[in-house]
């Protein structure tokens, strides 16, 4: 039977039944996923100087992300990559919303394509992939263990499990 599912990482509502295991919208793990009956808005946190220089640099690279993977997208003849990057790029995209939230920022809802950001390479862009993901991982796991706020621990756990499953297929279809 479907309900209506709030995600406790970027907030977003949709429809699903009780089989779905994952944030369409932020790529979050089924323990994120919440009936929407039960769900409450995240304070945004007082935060300590370390985690708002970590969410600074996280939301850049979220951003830095989507914006290849968007280029990839527009750029790829290869139809498995376009809708692998199609659905990457929206999910970093997301990610930099929900730390914006914390950090007054908020990203532009399009994603400009620039075309010097990525080749039409199929092997390439999975190995840039392969790279940003690894890299995004490496930092949030430190951000992990540097963050003293429960909302920036909670956020950052999602991300390093979201990046992971990224960083998974670009390895497996490499
Ligand atoms: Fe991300
Ligand atoms: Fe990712």
């Amino acid at each position: 039977m479907v309900q209506v599912f709030r995600c406790k990482i970027c907030g977003e509502a949709f429809v699903a039944n009780h089989e779905s295991t994952h944030c369409p919208f932020c790529g979050a793990p089924v323990k994120f996923l919440i009936n929407a009956k039960e769900y409450k808005e995240p304070e945004v946190p007082e935060l300590s100087e370390v985690s708002k220089k970590n969410l600074e640099f996280t939301y850049d690279l979220e951003i830095n992300a989507s914006k290849i993977y968007h280029c990839m997208r527009k750029k790829t003849k290869d139809e498995f990559l376009r809708g692998f990057m199609k659905a990457i790029s929206k999910v970093e995209l997301e990610h930099a919303e929900v730390v914006g939230k914390l950090i007054n920022k908020d990203p532009s809802c399009e994603i400009p394509f620039d075309e010097s950001l990525c080749t039409d390479d199929k092997l390439e862009s999975l190995k840039k992939t392969e790279e940003l993901e690894t890299g995004a991982i490496e930092h949030y796991k430190k951000f992990l263990e540097q963050a003293v706020e429960p909302r920036v621990k909670e956020i950052f756990e999602a991300l390093i499990a979201v990046e992971q499953d990224h960083l998974d297929l670009s390895k497996e279809n490499l």
